[in-house]
């Protein structure tokens, strides 16, 4: 009966990242997936979260189902934190927001959502964008297209050509747009090319859909969401998929949103109610214990304080791996393929390597970056950063 079922390829990401755990190589240094491990190598419990946990198995009761659109708490925490507490939209009730499985989860809710009420719309991600964008969409029945965005031979950005070819799109196109700490290539618009953006979406008539897995990863909590009160303020229709999977270090527990910013109240009720369908087809309802601990850190004054602290402390533990691998690769690689790793901000650099050095990285070395050259830098600690600067000088060599 499954003869015909093609073996799969497996994912460039995830798999990557399972095979890395089978490599029995002592020296092994995990580059690749997007998980932020702490110095000593380690995938942190934040503390916030450990006290929160802790407060719950205490006081830990019944478990029912929760309501399709997920924990209110955890909706209404969730949305302060993406829109700003005092959002005009969010006191307006103006957006729909709900629990999904994960920033993917809220991704594919998103997808099936412009699938079917937009059923002639396509989507534009970014040349190139996270590998699993073009999964989640395609999967979801859309056409996906790219517009121009890294620039290789810089480390940039190609604004220009990006907002010339946003302003070329049909009417309600949508737009991925990557909130902070794009993935894979760590490059940003500044604030001033977010607002350059603004009136090429309004005239075009546009869906912006963002995507924000890394606040407080880029310049603060605060700072990393400014676009998306930017557009909102715009009165652009925006579509925002948000994780806690990185910001709270609760990656398995897969904690996510989608918000969709409408009209009025009246609409938000409606859209909701659909994304609500969208969810009750595919898993029913969101699971509950990521949520709590979100919510509860959320809404305590003392614990948010401690996550914020924390997630800070992370933040700049990443500049400063930035730092040493920057320094520890001087007069080991080109200048300009030195330089993406101060240039370059969050979780990722994009570090120009080849296919074949990105394979003689992880077959010779034991050092573990994706295909694209994508490094994940939250990987690095005191301990193996010069051994993967002289990994990749010597592939960099030929040697
Ligand atoms: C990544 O880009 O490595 C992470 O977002 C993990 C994933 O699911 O791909």
């Amino acid at each position: 009966m499954f003869e015909h079922i093609p073996a799969y390829p497996g994912d460039p990401i995830l798999s990557l990242n399972e095979d890395f755990q089978l490599d029995p190589r002592p020296n092994k240094v995990n580059l690749s997936i997007g998980i932020y491990f702490d110095d000593a190598g380690k995938l942190p419990v934040m503390d916030a979260v450990r006290r929160a946990e802790s407060a719950l198995l205490e006081s830990i009761g019944p478990r029912s189902y929760l309501p399709m659109a997920g924990l209110p708490l955890y909706r209404d925490t969730a949305q302060a934190l993406v829109f700003g507490a005092n959002s005009e939209a969010r006191v307006a009730g103006r957006i729909a927001t709900l629990q999904t499985i994960g920033g993917s989860g809220a991704l594919k809710v998103g997808a099936d959502f412009l699938k079917r009420y937009f059923p002639g719309s396509q989507i534009w991600i970014s040349e190139p964008s996270w590998e699993n964008h073009r999964v989640v969409f395609e999967g979801a029945g859309l056409t996906v297209n790219t517009y121009p965005y890294y620039d290789e031979q810089t480390g940039g950005l190609r604004f220009a050509d990006m907002i010339e070819t946003i302003g070329r799109l049909p009417e309600k196109s949508v737009v991925l747009l990557h909130a902070c700490c794009h993935n894979p290539t760590g490059v940003d618009l500044s604030a001033s090319q977010w607002a350059e953006l603004v009136p090429v979406l309004q005239r075009r008539k546009l869906i912006a859909f963002v995507d924000m897995a890394y606040q407080g990863f880029g310049a603060g909590l605060e700072e990393d969401a400014a676009c998306v009160r930017l557009l909102t303020e715009a009165g652009i229709p925006v579509i925002a998929a948000n994780s806690f999977s990185k910001n709270f270090s609760l990656y398995g527990e897969r904690v996510g949103a989608l918000s969709v910013v409408c009209q009025s109240a009246e609409e938000a009720g409606r859209v909701l109610g659909q994304l609500m369908s969208t969810v009750r087809s595919n898993y029913s309802n969101p699971p509950t214990h990521g949520a709590r601990l979100v919510a509860n850190v959320l809404a305590d004054a003392s614990l948010r304080a401690s996550w914020e602290a924390e997630l800070a402390g992370m933040r700049e533990r990443i500049l400063a791996m930035r730092g040493t691998i920057h320094t520890g690769l001087a007069g080991r690689v080109d200048e300009v393929m030195r330089a993406r790793y101060i240039a370059q901000r969050g979780m990722f650099t994009y570090t120009g390597l080849s296919e074949s050095q990105v394979e003689r990285l992880r077959s010779e070395y034991a050092v573990y970056v994706l295909r694209s050259g994508r490094m994940c830098v939250a990987g690095l600690n005191a301990r193996n950063a010069e051994y993967v600067a002289a990994s990749i000088a010597a592939v960099v060599s030929g040697a």
